[in-house]
């Protein structure tokens, strides 16, 4: 863990030096906008920094509805319910939709929380290889009984590659199975509102449960599940992350509201985002790179071996650039990287300062 002093921006300052940042998941660059920073301050003034105690006791705060209200509209379902973080989203969601005697059907390459719900729900979980919609449909068809739960990514975080959602819904109407979307690393930053990839296909009506966060491309913390009003109210009353823990700080959920407000606003950050990423992947490629995936906003520079790469890691720090070495178990063994992501205030100089950084040092190992 590094230290970093001031605030989350393009540039980071580490050890007294000013580093390009290019491992953050503050996509639209709006951690330190002060629209959000305002927003959390007059929160904090007028209503506190705590919400005092659970939703379900005395902690549901009008701030909180609103907030919901907002995502819900955003991800076009009915409803949506906060969490304090994706990461419990996640574990309390699958555990209160499946259990013992279910089954999970599970991307190889799903995030860790998606794979600690699917275990602590207790259903039998089948792991299909990524992405391989023939795989899956070949294990939904042998049927065990019990509920049936379909759990991916919609952008991979570690390859920002995209689920085949149109494919997997499909499959789930035949296999009579509920799906559900870890819409991370797509909220606020794909589709023409930056509703995530669900809402971009039109398959709010065929994905039971979309989950999103909103400290990653919102800048904030916190995070959502959206879908029909039903499945929310089952949430409400089983999800045991979202019973037994404190709700959201006023402050949080304020800024979240803020950060919603600049996503509607304002749409070029998404288009500089994608033009920084097409423009890095392009660079990293021209220079030797291997780079696989469509150029996301998270770019998997694949290196191989876990030294190997934190040694370019370290390297490129040299050179005035924070990219992270990413290594088993978080990525498969070999296949050890540096998760490059772009942010949408990065300049077209600072993405060309990154490629250098990288082309020199590759030939300083
Ligand atoms: C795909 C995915 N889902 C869930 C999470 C967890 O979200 P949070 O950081 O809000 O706990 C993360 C990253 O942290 C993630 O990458």
């Amino acid at each position: 863990m590094r230290p970093v002093d001031g605030p989350q921006g393009t540039h980071l300052e580490i050890d007294g030096r000013s580093v390009l940042s290019l491992c953050s998941n503050n996509y639209l660059g709006i951690a330190n906008h002060p629209a959000l920073a305002e927003a959390a301050a007059r929160a904090a003034v007028d209503l506190g920094v705590g919400s005092g105690a659970s939703r379900l006791i005395s902690g549901s705060m009008r701030i909180h509805h609103d907030l919901e209200d907002r995502i819900a509209e955003l991800k076009g379902t009915p409803r949506s319910l906060l969490f304090t973080s994706g990461y419990q989203a996640n574990i309390g969601t699958i555990a209160a939709l499946v259990g013992a005697g279910d089954e999970v059907f599970s991307d190889e390459l799903n995030h860790a929380s998606l794979i600690d719900g699917c275990r602590l729900s207790q259903a039998s979980i089948r792991v299909y290889g990524h992405n391989n919609i023939d795989d899956l449909a070949d294990q939904l068809s042998r049927r065990h009984g019990g509920r049936r739960l379909i759990v991916t990514d919609s952008i991979f975080s570690m390859d920002g590659d995209a689920a085949p959602l149109r494919e997997i819904t499909e499959l789930a109407v035949r296999h009579d199975a509920m799906v559900m979307v870890d819409e991370a690393h797509a909220t606020g930053v794909i589709g023409a509102r930056g509703s995530g990839l669900v809402e971009e296909l039109g398959l709010q009506d065929r994905v039971t449960v979309q989950m999103g966060t909103l400290g990653k491309a919102l800048g904030g913390f916190g995070a959502y599940v959206a879908a029909r009003s039903d499945v929310i109210d089952h949430l409400v009353n089983h999800a045991r992350t979202f019973i037994f823990t404190t709700a959201l700080p006023p402050p949080v959920a304020a800024a979240a509201i803020a950060a919603l407000d600049l996503v509607a606003k304002e749409p070029e950050r998404r288009q500089r985002l994608r033009s920084n990423a097409t423009r890095l992947g392009h660079g990293l490629r021209a220079i030797g790179y291997s780079v696989p995936g469509s150029d996301s906003h998270i770019l998997p520079v694949i290196v191989g071996e876990a030294d190997e790469t934190m040694q370019l890691s370290t390297k490129l720090l040299e050179h005035g650039v924070f990219a992270h070495g990413i290594r088993p178990p978080t990525v498969p063994p070999g296949t050890s990287r540096i998760r490059a992501t772009v942010m949408a205030t990065h300049s077209g100089n600072d993405i060309d300062a990154a490629i250098e950084a990288f082309r020199v040092a590759r030939s300083a190992q």
